[in-house]
């Protein structure tokens, strides 16, 4: 199989085709897709099919599938696959932030399916965290290295089921710089509400802190708006991006994505700044 890779944006993103995911994807082409995700960050396919059995077997092609968190959200047959569905109090995730980062080895990767799309609007944003990272003055990024977060799912959601509570709840300690286990780079990583606090400093401190990075280093330079095609098949590098989803479509059309999470390494941060 031959893979073409043609750039979306100059900062990050791009469009994959080549690949056939509806077969079993050979070593060779596993090793070129992570290669382009780790350089690109976000992957699109377009024109894609899938029933959720085949849907499921697209995460082979990039790793292991890990189980979403919140469980009412997950498909009732296929509960790996998380329906996004801005209904029944599902709010579009609007803020920047990465997935899952309350989980000892948080996904490297998210799939995102679109099965249905409004006509205008709903696009999902995605920010370059290894070029907000280096856009830093060199003291900052050394002050920043030496900074760990502590997570833990939602503490003020009140939608969070006390199952989910009881099985990811339990902090846990991540850098708030990691490198990139593929690309070596390093990139600024935390989720603003699963963080709670960064070691060392209050609540509030902590939660300052974040929300000034975002302000500072999420620059419209480094951000990829991906408008969704009905088809479109879309995979973000967890490790070195955050995303946020646009609620403002005309919520009497449906928007329906399916997700999927693929597990990643415990994030680490190696060298100097
Ligand atoms: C997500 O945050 O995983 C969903 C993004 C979206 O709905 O566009």
């Amino acid at each position: 199989m031959t893979l073409t890779v043609k750039k979306l944006h100059p900062s990050l993103g791009a469009e994959v085709s080549g690949v056939n995911l509806h077969a079993p994807v050979d070593e060779e082409t596993k090793a070129a897709l992570s290669a382009a995700l780790a350089e690109h960050l976000v992957l699109v396919l377009r024109d894609q099919s899938f029933t959720p059995a085949e849907y499921l077997a697209v995460a082979d092609a990039f790793g292991t599938l890990m189980r979403q968190h919140y469980s009412q959200h997950n498909m009732a047959d296929y509960p790996d696959i998380g329906i996004i569905l801005h209904r029944d109090g599902q709010k579009p995730a609007s803020m920047w932030h990465t997935d899952h980062t309350n989980r000892e080895r948080p996904p490297k990767a998210t799939i995102l399916y679109g099965l249905t799309v409004p006509r205008e609007g709903g696009e999902t944003s995605i920010a370059n965290m290894r070029a907000a990272y280096a856009g830093l003055p060199a003291e900052e990024r050394r002050h920043l290295e030496t900074l760990t977060t502590l997570n833990s799912i939602d503490a003020h959601r009140t939608d969070v089921l006390p199952e989910d509570r009881e099985k990811y709840g339990a902090p846990v300690a991540h850098p708030l710089v990691r490198t990139h286990p593929e690309h070596g780079s390093k990139a600024i990583y935390f989720h603003i509400t699963k963080a709670f606090e960064i070691e060392g400093m209050s609540g509030a401190a902590s939660q300052a802190l974040m929300q000034d990075l975002l302000d500072r280093t999420i620059t419209p330079e480094n951000i990829y708006t991906h408008r969704w095609r009905k088809g479109d098949l879309m995979i973000m590098d967890n490790r070195a991006t955050m995303h946020r989803a646009h609620g403002d479509y005309d919520r009497s059309q449906d928007r329906e994505l399916w997700r999927l999470i693929v597990q990643g390494d415990r994030p680490y941060l190696q060298g100097t700044p």
